[in-house]
Parts: structure tokens; sequence; C-alpha cells
């Protein structure tokens, strides 16, 4: 008999989606933000539109130190990682341009490049994905042409939860001189991304997942190499008197008022993920997903996603059983056991038809920093009951 949950019941283990709860920490800054700091920043001199702008200025500071990014100038602030995406992939590219990403890739790198395919202004490549979720590097190498003017990658695949090597894409794109554009929706906050390193030239991220901010918020590294066009055009506060659009960073890409008080709770959110370290995090949501991967490899009629026990992996698991339809499967965790995961397609088609779950889809679960091994034997239990019962 279907209950409904408590609020204070739920087992949330959908963090893949946007982490929950958020800390204290964060939901204190962003009360403080709105009490001190609520006025418009980067708009007029008073002394709460600077403490606006300093909000602004702190949060860039501390994504800056996360990511080994030089100048907090040269990141925008956004509302989630399908605008950082929209923005470099619609500011980079030009008519005639070829552009290769993979078969891994979320819809929010997918559709935009395919609206401008269908314009008929670029062209695409999709590199398959092996087994493990991976790509080849040889195979990348070889599909560069003499027109090919952006790499796109996610760092992870919020199905499989493949980690793929950055390092190395980094040192083909760059020999080649191709900026590289890295989608770190289910990486950043788990793990370790340092832009100038790794050959990155633009990294879109969310704040509202593994940087633990409110929804709503996001950023984009811009190499200050490279030359994008913005995506909104409008009033920055800044050189006013002039009808173009300002050039200098962040201004040229950040139109309209900001959501200063949700960048307060991000700052938060990361000092948090700075304090608890990558490190720590990365262990404790790989050693839940090992947890699980073990559990589920118990109950008969169940098949798990991606790369294969003891090999790296972000903090999701995607798995199916043979006797109950992923999207019922999920629905029932949920009203029966007030468990919250995700099912359906993931918003990434591509990744599911590599996989071979096209038709039948997946339920993911996927953990924060948080989540506990009593949680993921609840679900266990559940898992176990629903595929054999129905
Ligand atoms: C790999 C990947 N890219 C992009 C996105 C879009 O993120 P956002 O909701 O922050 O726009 C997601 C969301 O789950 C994702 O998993």
């Amino acid at each position: 008999m279907a209950k409904t949950k408590g609020i204070d019941q739920i087992i949330y283990l959908d963090h893949a989606a946007t982490s929950w709860p958020k800390p204290e920490v964060v939901k204190d800054a962003m009360i403080q933000a709105m009490d001190t700091a609520g006025a418009n920043p980067g708009r007029g001199s008073h002394q709460m539109a600077v403490e606006a702008s300093k909000v602004l200025f702190n949060t860039r500071r501390a994504i800056a130190k996360l990511f080994g990014i030089h100048n907090p100038n040269d990141i925008v602030l956004t509302s989630n990682t399908t605008m950082s995406l929209n923005l470099a992939i619609k500011g980079i590219l030009k008519t005639g341009d070829h552009v290769i990403t993979t078969m891994m890739e979320h819809n929010s790198v997918r559709r935009p490049l395919e609206y401008l395919r269908s314009l008929g202004q670029i062209e695409v490549d999709y590199l398959p994905l092996t087994d493990d979720g991976l790509i080849e590097i040889d195979r990348l190498e070889k599909t560069i042409r003499s027109n090919t003017k952006l790499v796109v990658v996610s760092h992870s695949s919020n199905l499989l939860g493949s980690i793929l090597p950055l390092q190395e894409i980094g040192a083909v794109t760059r020999k080649h001189q191709i900026p590289l554009l890295v989608d770190a929706a289910q990486s950043a906050g788990i793990i370790p991304i340092e832009v100038e390193e790794m050959g990155i030239d633009l990294l879109a991220f969310p704040g509202h997942k593994g940087l633990l901010g409110p929804q709503g918020t996001g950023g984009l590294y811009i190499s200050p190499a490279l030359n994008v066009e913005p995506l909104l055009h409008g009033g920055t506060g800044s050189q006013s008197e002039s009808i173009a659009q300002p050039t200098v960073r962040p201004d040229r890409f950040e139109s309209g008022t900001p959501n200063t008080i949700g960048y307060a709770g991000l700052r938060a959110g990361i000092e948090q993920v700075l304090s608890l370290t990558l490190d720590h995090i990365y262990k404790h949501e790989w050693s839940l997903s090992q947890y699980l991967i073990e559990g589920l490899e118990e109950i008969s009629g169940v098949h798990i996603l991606g790369p294969g026990k003891g090999k790296p992996r972000s903090g999701l698991v995607s798995f199916y059983t043979e006797t109950m339809d992923s999207a019922e499967l999920a629905f029932r965790l949920d009203r029966e056991y007030g468990i919250a995961v995700r099912s359906g397609y993931h918003c990434a088609p591509l990744a599911h038809e590599s996989a071979g779950t096209l038709e039948r889809g997946a339920v993911r679960a996927s953990f924060g920093v948080n989540s506990t091994e009593a949680e993921i034997s609840a679900l266990l239990a559940a898992v176990h009951n629903l595929a054999n019962r129905s």
C-alpha cells in the first residue's frame, strides 16, 4: 500500500540532478546576503551596492581557487550548466565550423549543437563510447579536420558515471590548437579539475549540484585567449554611454540583474567543499557506489551500467531490472519506500544507445556528501523486494 513519506523521511538519492538538502552554511549565507547585500551589484556606488559587488567577487574568487583559474574575472556567473554550455557553444562557433563531441553528452550539449547544425551552420561528429563508457583518444585525433573549431566533452557521464581523462584530451586539443569545452556538471566539487594544467579552455559547471549551492547558479570559465560572443546583450552597469556591449570581462557576458543571493550561497557551498576536500568527497561517493554495485549484483535480473567494480566512477550508479520497467521501479521506490531516484533517459539518449538501454531506460541513484551506507542498504532492500514481486 503506497504511503506518502514526510520530507524528513525521504532518502534522497538524486544528487546528480541537484544536491539536497543544502548545507546550513549555504542557507545562512543567503539570508545574510538578502539582509545586508540585497542591492543591485555594479549599478550605483552606495554602500549596499558595493556589498553586493563584493558578494559576486568573492564567489568568483572561490571558484577560481577550486578550479586553478588565474584571473577570477575570466569566470562568468550563470544560472546553470545549460546556460554556460549555450554561451560557450553559440559564442564560439561560426558558419563552416566542425565540432567533435561524444556519445556521452547531455542534451544541454547536443541540442545547441544540433540546433546550429539544423541551421546549416556547423558539422558535428560524435565519438563512440567504449564498454567502460570512455572514448578512444586516437579516434579523437583522427577525427580532427582543418575546420574543427571546438571539442566538447563531458568530464563524467550523468548516466554511466565514467570519467574521461581530461589531461590526455587536453594534450590533443592543445597540440592542434582547438579550444576544449568541458561539461563538468557531474564532476565539479567531486573530481579535481585544474583548468590551466589540464588544457581546458572553457569549463561549464553547475553551482547547484556538487558545489552545494542553490538552484539558479552555475558558471563558465573562458580562457583569456578566446574571443567569445555574448549570449545576452543589455545592461551591465558599466560603459552605459556606449550602445555596444562592453568588452571588459566579466561584464561582457553578464547582462541584467544577477542572482546575488544565490551566488552568496554558492560561495558558502564551495567553501564547504574545499574544507571537506575533493579527495574525501570522491572517496566517500566512490565507496557508496561500490557498496551499491556489490548489493545490486546479488539481486537476480539486475543489470548495472558503466564501469565495473573497482574502476573509477563519479557518485552515481544506473541499473535496470529484467522484471520491472525502470519508470515503474523509480515510481514505486518513491511512493512505497520514500526513496528519490531518477528514471528515464537522463537527457542523454546517445549514452543510452551506447549502453543498449534506449528501449528500457534505467534507474539512476546518485549520492551526495551526506549520503550513507544505511540509505544504500534501504535502496537495495527495496529493489530486492520490487524486482522479485512483479
Ligand atoms: C552531464 C550534464 N550536463 C549538463 C546538465 C545540465 O545541468 P543544469 O541543470 O545545471 O543546466 C546536466 C544535468 O543533470 C548533466 O548531467
